[in-house]
């Protein structure tokens, strides 16, 4: 289901819904059953029920303070949210419990129409709470016979709000135990909601290692895949400098230390607005401590217990938080950090304890727009003056969270589940872990720098590791892919014409030499050439040629250059002077972006000297019922040869790859004439390469390579501009190939 507006009323001021992480429980996929839905939405409504049971009538009519609401009003607003976003507006012949109600419960919606003042729902003694729970099944009845009634209207047209409606009230259950604690707070009596197995936060962190991060440019917001709330999309890129995160909250312990040297006391540890508060309002604590002869206590849902020392500090405001940091000489987490760490792999106490302060404001992602109408009211309009709030807390329901999800108060807002986790900056780590681990740095700087781009992007040139090199070798000899064959057949026609131009005592140069295969049809024919240069990267393959080529070809001088063909400056000295013979077979050109092959093939221009030659192979553009099936054959090793470049990512630079949910794509490029590979993620998700996360939405690719495919002509003028003249062009029938002569 696509994103949707996040409508927690209560969150206006106050802040947005919890989630609980990593679970995406309130799914509802396009063909999920009407009464799988009912059966999600009916088991939330009874929950909220469920949470209000232990508290008396008098407790649900309760309000506290203008930023939180009675019970009873959490109970009879989210069913004014079904009633008047899914009911009215969606289901023919609903009749409203209640006109009265729609004035009574609209939160904030102003496309809604005129309501009743936020800070006096607690004047709300009538309706009963008899009342507002025969409203409560009123809506619930209307929602099933709905569904029973039109199974198929209710999946197209009801289902995506009707689970947007049961987040919103997950949010309120959230906020009905929140404020009914602040009511708490406020009563001498100093009530417990509930027995001591009521939610308070306990766990405890690692006091281990920070975790370190190498950030960089990573993608953040929501990925689609299942429910969101409008404010976590749209997903895009930020930019992480390597930053530092604790593995575990700050302690109630820690928080005394910081009351202990003065943290309430020195406003050098504060912003102004903060310092602001904490005179104004005298704050010296967090919300629910207290001090008397016993010691420390604090105010949970379980009554007042004394404070434990080990769990995380909750109550708290950013302000507060952000004061705690400072003192530490450390800072608050962004959200975007916070977010790529959660996505690598959640650390302790990230979901379920308390949110996490974050230091970004409350702001549109680039390109959020809300939705039109009254739905769109929620999260656009309070993009103003709050900060987000990372995680979950203990009073979430479960299955509620995510990494992408952002909560929301303003930054003096004190009375929710909030604590904080502490930031710090970073040095580069993680490359250096890899690299220590023997990857090549050129390789894991490629790849991530690659992986970073808008169009994900793998250069082919790594695609030849020893395994990529042996499904290259069954590449060539499979039926769909001609160029080997063809070029081979074109080679052994060419020699005598080309014999005949040759210069005595030339030097065969030949570029990326792999097994020197070909070389040999030109060894055996061509009279003129004395020595033999293989330049290829592989120093062990070269080796092993040269040794079988000196055996067969005993007057031949071979001299192997060990580097990358495209990086050769010059060959060496003892062969200055002598006439050369650059040889390029296999349409390799083809494989790099037209600039580049330009500048390659100056490159080779220089490396053969004034008067040089070039013989190059070139693929032709042909019908693509030719084409494409050399590219993706039936066998499928072209698909495992694509694939292979991520089990080397796997292996050489940590990565995470599942690799068999890429899919081995060849795709026709008329515009720029060229084969493009692509692996194609199969569903959205997340990799991890060396501490960096990449992510995929499903269907995104990442391009492997370009193979270009020429016509003689288009060919010949861009080998003129590398200086070059064409002098022989030797093409085959069908399925089309050429090999070129140039002249420097
Ligand atoms: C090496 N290069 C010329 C091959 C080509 O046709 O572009 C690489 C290849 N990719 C898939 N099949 C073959």
């Amino acid at each position: 289901m696509s994103r949707l507006p996040n409508l927690a009323e209560n969150r206006r001021p106050h802040g947005q819904p919890a989630t609980d992480g990593q679970h995406h429980l309130s799914v509802v996929a396009p063909d999920d059953h009407a009464e799988t839905i009912l059966a999600r939405l009916l088991a939330v409504r009874r929950h909220s029920e469920a949470l209000a049971a232990p508290l008396s009538p008098e407790d649900q009519c309760v309000q506290s303070m203008a930023d939180a609401s009675p019970t009873k009003w959490h109970l009879a607003h989210t069913s004014w949210f079904f009633e008047s976003f899914v009911l009215q507006p969606h289901v023919a012949g609903y009749r409203p419990f209640s006109e009265a109600y729609g004035f009574l419960f609209n939160s904030y919606y102003e496309a809604m129409g005129p309501r009743h003042a936020r800070p006096q729902r607690g004047l709300l003694t009538r309706p009963s709470a008899a009342e507002i729970t025969a409203y409560r099944r009123h809506v619930d009845d209307a929602l099933v016979a709905a569904f029973r009634g039109d199974p198929d209207h209710a999946a197209a047209v009801l289902a995506p709000l009707v689970e947007l409606g049961w987040q919103h009230e997950q949010q309120h259950q959230e906020l009905l135990l929140t404020d009914i604690l602040h009511a708490f707070h406020g009563n001498p009596l100093q009530p417990a909601y509930d027995g001591p197995g009521a939610p308070r936060p306990r766990g405890a962190g690692e006091g281990a290692d920070d975790a370190d991060y190498d950030g960089g440019l990573v993608s953040v917001g929501h990925d689609g895949q299942g429910f969101a709330f409008d404010n976590e999309g749209p997903r895009h890129q930020v930019f992480l400098r390597p930053y530092r995160l604790a593995r575990g909250l700050v302690t109630n312990r820690e928080w005394l230390e910081f009351m202990a040297a003065g943290g309430y006391r020195d406003p050098a540890h504060w912003l102004a607005d903060g310092w602001a508060r904490v005179v104004q309002e005298q704050w010296q604590a967090p919300l629910y401590w207290r001090h008397d002869a016993a010691g420390w206590s604090q105010l949970t849902l379980a009554g007042r217990v004394p404070l434990d020392l080990d769990a995380p500090v909750t109550q708290l405001s950013f302000f507060e938080a952000e004061a705690f940091a400072r003192w530490r000489g450390k800072r608050l987490p962004t959200e975007a950090e916070w977010e790529h760490a959660a996505l690598l792999a959640p650390l302790p106490q990230m979901f379920g304890e308390a949110w996490q302060w974050t230091a970004s404001a409350y702001a549109p992602y680039p390109g959020f727009r809300a939705l039109p109408g009254a739905l769109g009211e929620y999260n656009g309009k309070f993009m103003s003056g709050q900060m987000v709030l990372k995680g979950s807390s203990c009073v979430t329901p479960r299955g509620h969270a995510r990494a992408s999800y952002r909560n929301f108060f303003y930054p003096h807002q004190r009375w929710q589940f909030a604590g904080l986790r502490l930031a710090d900056e970073a040095p580069l780590r993680a490359a250096a872990r890899v690299a220590d681990g023997g990857a090549d740095p050129d390789f894991l700087a490629a790849v991530l720098d690659g992986l970073s781009r808008p169009q994900k992007t793998l250069e082919p040139k790594y695609f030849y590791d020893d395994e990529g090199g042996r499904l290259f070798d069954r590449i060539c000899d499979l039926a769909e892919y001609y160029p080997p064959r063809v070029e081979a057949a074109l080679l052994r026609r060419l020699c005598p014409d080309l014999d005949q131009v040759m210069t005595p005592d030339s030097v065969l140069v030949e570029l990326g030499s792999g097994a020197s295969i070909k070389t040999r049809l030109l060894l055996d024919r061509l009279t003129k050439v004395t020595s033999y240069i293989p330049v290829d990267i592989n120093a062990g393959q070269l080796q092993a040629v040269a040794k079988a080529l000196a055996a067969d070809y005993p007057a031949l001088e071979i001299a192997p250059l060990c580097g990358d063909m495209t990086a050769v400056e010059e060959l060496p000295p003892a062969y200055a002077g002598r006439p050369k013979l650059g040889f390029f077979p296999g349409s390799t050109i083809g494989n790099f972006q037209p600039t580049q092959a330009v500048a390659l093939l100056e490159r080779i221009r220089r490396l053969v000297g004034p008067g040089g030659r070039l013989l190059i192979g070139i693929d032709l553009v042909k019908p693509l019922d030719q084409l494409l099936p050399a590219y993706d054959d039936a066998e499928g090793v072209t698909a495992a040869f694509n694939r292979n470049l991520l089990t080397r990512i796997n292996r050489e630079l940590k990565g995470d790859f599942a690799v068999d949910s890429f899919a081995h794509e060849a795709r026709w490029n008329a515009a720029d004439s060229r084969i493009e590979m692509h692996l194609v993620s199969r569903r959205p998700q997340h990799v991890a390469i060396a501490g960096r996360v990449f992510s995929f939405a499903r269907g995104e690719s990442i391009h492997t390579e370009n193979s270009h495919k020429f016509t003689v002509g288009g060919f010949a003028a861009l080998a003129a501009k590398a200086g070059w003249t064409m002098t022989h062009d030797w093409v085959s029938e069908a399925p089309a190939f050429a090999v070129i002569g140039l002249r420097g």
